[in-house]
């Protein structure tokens, strides 16, 4: 019998969910007021943070893996005692097994996934800076229309009918929160109550934001994650290769897409030299998109592995009530009936999504990348 890995006595799998949907409403949160809360010659560049994320991602993944690989070395080992030069070699071992496997002939299968995913994360920073918390957050759950697609279209996956009427009823949802929204087009973002108080550096000012914009690239960032996500399952079903070295395989062929743009950027005006450009203006709210960012994509990883995708619609959802709660009580987020009506429909319409079938209904996938 498989123990099941447990932190504090609690199953991984249900710590990892909850952290994701904690992560998932923080990162709204702390994105949207990283890009608001100063003007826009004070404001940092998403292509860096977009870089320092897959950087960040790729390192941590390649140090478990070198961790993993250099635990299963030691205790195939059959020594009693360990030299410090034992430890060296067997660490060298572990270095040179996991590069191996990072090198291996099927890693240009996560070019795809790892160009739609640079694309996702640069959209999301364009949706959150021009639509409220709480919006983006319910129109982000448009992606289970496009996973659900892209599964169907890709890995032949069936849906049933009470899957294609939830499909439905989100639709509806997205629609009559986006409809309440675009109203007031070109709306002040909502500055936090206590914006003095959080400690900004920078006088209150007003950021006009501009909700086409904003819905428009939230529903690209649909597109990609739909694609991305059904891509890289295909991916991970179709070998027998860690998931960490498929992560580290994902940030490295992320470097390309994420660098062009850093490296087409128009000089600023007083440069000062690559590195100290690329942190221009990187200040706490920053780092910490960054770094909940970075553990949105290691959570992801453990929640696919422990759990499944069915799990990580329920986590995400459950993100959008604590957003909900948190935009209440930090920012000047106003509730209207139309926003319940609309954000209920989508809670409704996630859960009934991810209602367990009571039969599996999946045919073999079209094509599988082996
Ligand atoms: O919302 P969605 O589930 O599509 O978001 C996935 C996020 O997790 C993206 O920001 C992507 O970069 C990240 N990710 C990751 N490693 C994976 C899968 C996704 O970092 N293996």
């Amino acid at each position: 019998n498989q123990v099941e890995p447990s932190i504090l006595g609690l199953p991984l799998k249900y710590v990892s969910l909850i952290t994701l949907a904690v992560q998932n409403a923080a990162l709204s949160i702390v994105m949207h007021y990283s890009r608001v809360s100063t003007p826009p010659h004070l404001a940092y560049s998403p292509a860096s943070a977009v870089l320092l994320n897959e950087l960040l991602k790729g390192s941590i993944s390649f140090a478990i893996a070198l961790y993993n690989a250099y635990s299963l070395l030691e205790s195939a080992s059959t020594r009693q005692r360990k030299t410090p030069l034992a430890c060296i070699n067997l660490w060298m071992t572990a270095f040179w097994e996991v590069w191996g496997e990072i090198l291996s002939p099927d890693c240009w299968k996560l070019s795809i996934p790892a160009i739609l995913y640079v694309i996702q994360n640069s959209l999301q920073f364009v949706a959150i800076s021009n639509l409220p918390v709480a919006t983006f957050q319910v129109t982000y759950q448009m992606k289970i229309l496009t996973t659900a697609a892209f599964s169907v279209a890709l890995l032949r996956k069936k849906l049933t009918g009470t899957k294609w009427l939830s499909l439905f009823f989100l639709a509806i949802g997205v629609g009559i929160v986006q409809i309440q929204t675009s109203a007031g087009s070109g709306i002040r973002a909502a500055i936090p109550k206590n914006a003095n108080a959080v400690g900004s550096a920078h006088e209150y000012h007003v950021h006009v934001m501009n909700p086409l914009k904003g819905f428009g690239a939230v529903t690209a960032a649909c597109f990609t994650s739909g694609l991305a996500g059904v891509y890289f399952e295909m991916v991970l079903k179709g070998s027998k290769a860690d998931l960490w070295v498929r992560n580290i395989q994902l940030s490295l062929f992320s470097l390309i897409p994420a660098l062009l743009p850093i490296l087409y950027a128009p000089a600023p005006p007083a440069s000062r030299g690559f590195i100290l450009d690329l942190f221009r203006n990187f200040g706490g709210w920053a780092w910490g998109t960054v770094a909940i960012q970075v553990l949105g994509g290691l959570i992801t990883a453990v929640v696919i592995k422990y759990s499944d995708n069915i799990m990580k619609g329920f986590a995400t959802s459950l993100s959008i009530v604590l957003s909900f709660l948190a935009s209440v009580v930090l920012f000047d987020f106003h509730i209207t009936l139309s926003f319940i009506i609309g954000a209920s429909t989508v809670l409704t319409a996630t859960w009934m999504y991810n209602k367990p079938a009571a039969a599996s209904n999946r045919t073999p996938p079209m094509f599988v990348l082996s």
